[in-house]
């Protein structure tokens, strides 16, 4: 009822959830839409099994002063991401600090919750130290204050086994939730999320064609940022690998001149993808929609509070797949038992249904397959994936179109860290994007193919569209060493994707905290082999730009109290992947010696003694006294960049080694203790990936 919301505090979960007859609240600490997903799954669930109905909360939207009050047939959840370096995403810093704070009184006027029944699941990422701290903090915090949690807290693993993870404990989780609420399955039943409908005559400048917010049809103007990413003009393009015919590394230049959009050296930019042509086409084959991909239609939701249509609409069938849902990720085990109920045969049915409850079976076909939505659904139909898509080889599911938006998750931006500083860039944003490719493992229902990640592989297809280059397209008889990626319709509607011949992407700038010590005094050590080095370029050149201002006015001297620049870069050999080769002697020369750089080529001599490879940890060991000096008496800044698995695992080990014995210790003690020290005072700072 509008009327009764218009009324009361927006900010009042209670008020909200005895309006709508909830006895659920979910909130979700979410950064990039994850938590949110499967906050929305939880929600999903408890209305499909008991028939309950949720109130899904962005914490950053309610108070929580009188979570105090929640009525005992309600149970809150807490979906919790934990971001960086253990830190709650940016909409659960303040939900965290109230519960944690003993001096924050609820309405009772305590710091109690006596008999809360809450639910945790927590969202982390093992390669990183603070695995799941916040959902664990979270918990510890209710526990502390009379909470009673139902069932087992939930963490799963980003970097590994997420899907896997909250589908192990959600079973055992929802049946003690049953028990606490003093619920049964089977009161819920499977109601749709949307409405899809088709409508005509719709005025074609109103139908959304992969613009990703409603604004960029109905005001023009407008910040943007990530809920309105700017399509920007691509300046400049080329290829940094040299054995290019293998393997590719793109660099791109935005121009972001007149968008108003800015940026600092070490922040990202997330760039928005579209799907390839052969999978939206498969997956249209696949739903009997490829005749009609140009339809607009038109998509409601049937409970705003709890699905929201991820994306502007009307839009048509054809957009929503290339554009804004994920289909090119691999696909989940749980909405392969929906799916099932549509299959074109009996055979085709009891696969999926397979696929859907025997893990060991989905691990080797799907997950080592690497099977998409619709080559999962060509697989168990028997159709050949490795063939083009076309209507004579693909069957026909009767899958609705709503169950597909509101199973698949919209398509998220992929952050790359800037490569380029404002301060000899302003109105352009630099990219260095390694592309990703990769072989599938083979099994009896699909042959080892190439799989490419849908990021990397626009990008490398925009570079070539535009340099006028052709793009090698993945064919059923191209060679595999040759295929370089496959298509895209980077064509794109209304100038979206290109102007005449200018090519665009969709960008937003994500801030971070990875940044140069304000005092140029400090001395810098940066460490980033392969594309880790991308963010160093940007710093080389901060600290270029202001070398110049301090010699206009002082000269070289001016330069004499600097702290020494560090770079240790590595790659596999000195002639074809050596990132930027040309520009850091130049960077060199105007930073008058300041700047050295040292560089691991592992797939060339010189070998270690017993042939091994030298990486960027061999050549820092090989400097452990300057390096040791620089951090301990120069008060030095560490910076690490690339693999988080490895890489920055084992230079992290080596870093402790070098301090352990500056100090007269071991590694493990003082080193680590030293490590420690300079990550909690900032002066060891990471931007990993995995
Ligand atoms: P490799 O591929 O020859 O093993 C950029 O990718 C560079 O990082 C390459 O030279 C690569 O070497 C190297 N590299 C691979 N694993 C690494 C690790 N664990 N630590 C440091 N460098 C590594």
């Amino acid at each position: 009822s509008k009327s009764g919301s218009g009324g009361g505090n927006p900010r009042d979960f209670i008020a909200k959830m005895k309006e709508g007859k909830k006895r659920l609240v979910i909130f979700y600490g979410s950064q990039t839409g994850t938590a949110e997903e499967y906050a929305i799954r939880i929600a999903k669930e408890a209305k499909s099994k008991f028939g309950l109905a949720s109130l899904v909360c962005d914490p950053e939207e309610y108070d929580f002063d009188n979570l105090d009050q929640l009525p005992e047939d309600s149970a809150v959840f807490f979906v919790m991401a934990t971001y960086g370096e253990g830190e709650p995403t940016d909409n659960a810093v303040e939900l965290c600090q109230k519960l944690s704070d003993e001096s924050f009184e609820f309405s009772n006027g305590e710091h109690k919750l006596p008999g809360l029944k809450y639910v945790v699941f927590g969202l982390g990422n093992k390669t990183y130290e603070h695995y799941n701290l916040i959902s664990r903090n979270v918990d510890r915090d209710l526990a502390n204050m009379g909470g009673v949690r139902i069932g087992e807290r939930g963490e799963g693993d980003d970097d590994k086994s997420m899907e896997e993870d909250y589908l192990e404990w959600k079973d055992p989780m929802w049946e003690a939730f049953a028990k606490a609420m003093n619920v049964e399955e089977g009161q819920g039943g499977e109601s749709p999320d949307f409405a899809v409908s088709e409508v005509e005559d719709h005025p074609a400048e109103k139908v959304y064609l992969g613009e990703l917010s409603a604004r960029a049809l109905t005001r023009s103007r407008g910040i943007h940022d990530a809920k309105n990413p700017y399509p920007a003009p691509i300046a400049a393009a080329k290829e940094l690998f040299s054995d290019a015919a293998d393997r590719n590394c793109v660099h791109i230049e935005l121009n972001i001149e007149g968008s108003g959009i800015t940026y600092q050296h070490g922040d990202h930019v997330g760039v928005w993808p579209s799907n390839a042509e052969v999978e939206v086409n498969r997956l249209l084959l696949a739903l009997g929609l490829y005749d009609k991909k140009d339809a607009v239609i038109n998509i409601e939701s049937l409970d705003p509070a709890l699905a929201k249509v991820p994306f502007p609409v009307p839009t048509t069938y054809g957009t929503v797949l290339r554009h804004y849902i994920d289909i090119s990720a691999l696909v989940g085990r749980q909405i392969l038992g929906v799916l099932s109920k549509y299959a074109p045969s009996p055979e085709a049915e009891a696969i999926l249904k397979t696929l859907n409850t025997n893990k060991e079976e989905y691990n080797t076909i799907v997950h080592n397959g690497c099977l998409k939505l619709g080559e999962v659904l060509q697989v168990a139909a028997g159709n050949d994936i490795h063939a083009v898509p076309t209507k004579e080889n693909t069957s026909t599911w009767s899958i609705p179109f709503d169950i597909i938006v509101s199973s698949i998750p919209r398509l998220q931006p992929r952050y790359y860290s800037i490569s380029s500083s404002p301060k000899l860039h302003a109105n352009s944003i630099h990219v260095t994007c390694v592309v990703l490719k990769y072989e599938s493992i083979n099994n009896e229902k699909v042959k080892t193919r190439w799989v490419y990640g849908v990021g990397s592989n626009m990008l490398l297809n925009l570079k070539s569209a535009a340099n006028g280059e052709e793009i090698a397209i993945n064919t059923e008889d191209s060679e595999p060493s040759k295929v370089i990626a496959p298509k895209y319709a980077i064509e794109g509607p209304r100038g979206l994707y290109r102007q005449e011949t200018v090519y665009k992407v969709p960008v937003h700038v994500r801030r971070s905290t990875f940044r140069l010590p304000t005092n140029p005094k400090s001395p810098v050590i940066m460490i980033g082999p392969g594309t880790g080095v991308a963010p160093f370029r940007g710093f080389i050149q901060e600290r270029v730009a202001m070398a110049r201002r301090t010699i206009e006015k002082n000269g070289p001297e001016g330069l004499a109290d600097w702290g020494s620049i560090r770079l240790y870069f590595g790659s596999r050999t000195s002639t074809t992947d050596y990132l930027y080769k040309d520009e850091w002697p130049e960077y060199a020369k105007e930073l008058y010696g300041k700047f050295t750089m040292r560089c691991a080529f592992s797939r060339e001599p010189p070998y270690k003694p017993d042939g091994g490879k030298i990486y960027v940890q061999d050549l820092i060991w090989e400097d452990h006294e300057e390096i040791a000096d620089a951090i301990l008496t120069g008060k030095g800044y560490v910076y690490i960049c690339g693999d988080a698995k490895s890489m920055s695992k084992a230079v992290e080990e080596t870093l402790c080694r070098i301090l352990g014995e500056a100090k007269g210790g071991s590694a493990e003690v003082e080193g680590a203790a030293e490590l420690k020290l300079l990550k909690e005072r900032s002066r060891l700072l990471l931007d990993v990936w995995s």
